[in-house]
């Protein structure tokens, strides 16, 4: 089917309105947010509801166009963008915006994938209720590019990543019929957990539609509290006591370069008189204050040294100045340039080890900022300066060596385009050979998001 063709017939679909092919129309969904990923779409086609989907997916799988889901484009490995040969639909959810009634028996609500997550949080707090899951992009991110991904964030040491919190899914395959797994039953063994395989499958098997998420009760008091420290190794020593509370909810750490640029492109003021190597922002949270079994903690005999300095927030406002110490690392680093970012899990208790062989590793070649989710050892890798040609040759150094420490390569922005040759790094080619077999079966002629994760390959 020709292009012109291909575009009467989704327009007829979705509605003219809905299928942009003017380049400047385009250009938003062409690019992610830090610039370094950019493409080119055939169109881009915006439909409201699953069966405008299904009917979006028939007709490209007739025409054998391939497509490619996009969320919010909050995406930071090139999985939201498309190729530069023009040849993909991007198929855009962010109209399916539907939030179904709040089923408090149940702890569950049902989600369009165009909900942004800040959205979903503003519809479940004031009635007491909350999705665990919380991130700094939480604006612009659609929940179904959340599952896509299997998002992390901030409160994965208590509540894990998105997989632990969506119950139940309906997704759209590539030839345009639907799978209906919305249900989310706490109990039902039967056969393969559909739900799961399509959570962190980067929109490559099939396109997420509807979310059953499971909900958590909102706990009703806060402490947050930011600490300055002498080293990484001090704070893994301090999250380690910390663990042992069950009300921690977030542990964030950055240093003072991060914090340094954060203050210098925000125009914040400094939380500490003095400059310190290295920040941990945590947040206990339950059903009583939890600000004097945190401060009991941090008391102890065990942490007392090598906490240096604290800044303890209790209220909304304080708690949110404090965090955006640890929020505003992302667009502090955009302002001054187009990191390469490598998101990364390093074993907690080799990661003082491994960020201190960073500098040797880096070899000049780049200006470094570290930060990210301390207690599962996420460290995001942004890298500023780095030459062209030297950006292969940086990324393989760190990859690898996050391979010898037994690490992977994507804690949890996924494989995307930026990372596909990199995979095998830290997945066997058993465990590849599986993925390109499910692959084949759902997706077979390779029309769903076709250069993401598993490119054409051997
Ligand atoms: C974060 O933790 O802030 C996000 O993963 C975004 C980023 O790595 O820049
Ligand atoms: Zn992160």
């Amino acid at each position: 089917m020709d292009r012109e063709r291909l575009v009467r017939h989704l327009s007829a679909a979705v509605g003219a309105a809905h299928v942009l092919t003017d380049p400047a129309l385009k250009a938003s969904y062409e690019s992610d947010f830090t610039g370094r990923h950019t493409g080119r779409a055939r169109c881009v086609v915006r439909p409201a509801d699953t069966a405008e989907v299904a009917a979006v997916l028939r007709l490209c799988h007739a025409a054998g166009v391939p497509v490619l889901p996009q969320g919010g484009n909050t995406g930071l490995v090139g999985g939201s963008v498309p190729g530069p040969d023009g040849d993909e639909v991007v198929l855009s959810l962010r109209r399916l915006t539907g939030i179904g009634p709040l089923d408090p028996d149940a702890r569950r609500i049902t989600v369009g994938a165009g909900v942004p997550l800040a959205e979903l949080h503003r519809r479940l707090r004031p009635r007491g209720w909350d999705f665990a899951v919380d991130l700094a992009a939480r604006d612009s991110a659609t929940l179904g590019g959340m599952i896509a991904t299997n998002a992390g964030g901030e409160r994965v040491v208590k509540y894990g990543t998105t997989r632990a919190n969506v119950a139940g899914l309906e997704a759209v395959l590539s030839d345009g019929s639907v799978l209906d797994r919305l249900a989310g039953l706490p109990k039902d063994n039967t056969g393969y957990d559909l739900t799961d395989l399509l959570v962190g499958s980067e929109g490559t098997l099939a396109v997420v539609t509807r979310a059953r998420l499971r909900l958590v009760p909102r706990p009703a008091h806060r402490a947050t509290a930011l600490l300055a420290l002498g080293s990484l190794a001090a704070a893994v020593g301090v999250l380690a006591r910390l663990r042992l509370l069950d009300s921690l909810e977030l542990a964030e750490f950055f240093t003072a370069d991060g914090l340094a640029l954060v203050l210098e492109q925000s125009g914040l003021p400094a939380p500490f008189r003095t400059a310190h190597p290295v920040y941990l922002l945590v947040e206990c949270a339950g059903r009583r204050d939890p600000s004097e079994e945190l401060a009991e903690a941090l008391d102890g005999a065990d942490v007392r040294d090598d906490v240096r300095d604290v800044a303890v927030a209790l209220d909304a406002p304080d708690r949110r100045r404090l965090a955006a110490y640890r929020e505003r690392h992302t667009e502090s680093i955009n302002a001054v340039g187009i990191p390469l970012k490598l998101d990364v899990t390093v074993p907690l208790a080799v990661l003082p080890d491994f960020v201190a062989e960073l500098p040797a590793l880096l070899a000049g070649r780049a200006r470094p900022y570290l930060f990210g989710h301390l207690a599962e050892g996420n460290l995001h890798v942004n890298l500023l300066d780095v030459a062209a040609a030297d950006e292969e040759a940086v990324t393989e150094a760190v990859l690898r060596r996050v391979a010898a420490v037994g690490g992977s390569i994507s804690a949890e922005h996924g494989i995307g385009r930026a990372k596909a040759r990199h995979l095998h790094l830290t997945r066997s080619a058993a465990d590849i050979a599986v993925m390109r077999s499910i692959k084949a079966a759902l997706d077979p002629d390779r029309l769903l998001s076709p250069h993401t994760l598993l490119p054409p390959g051997p």
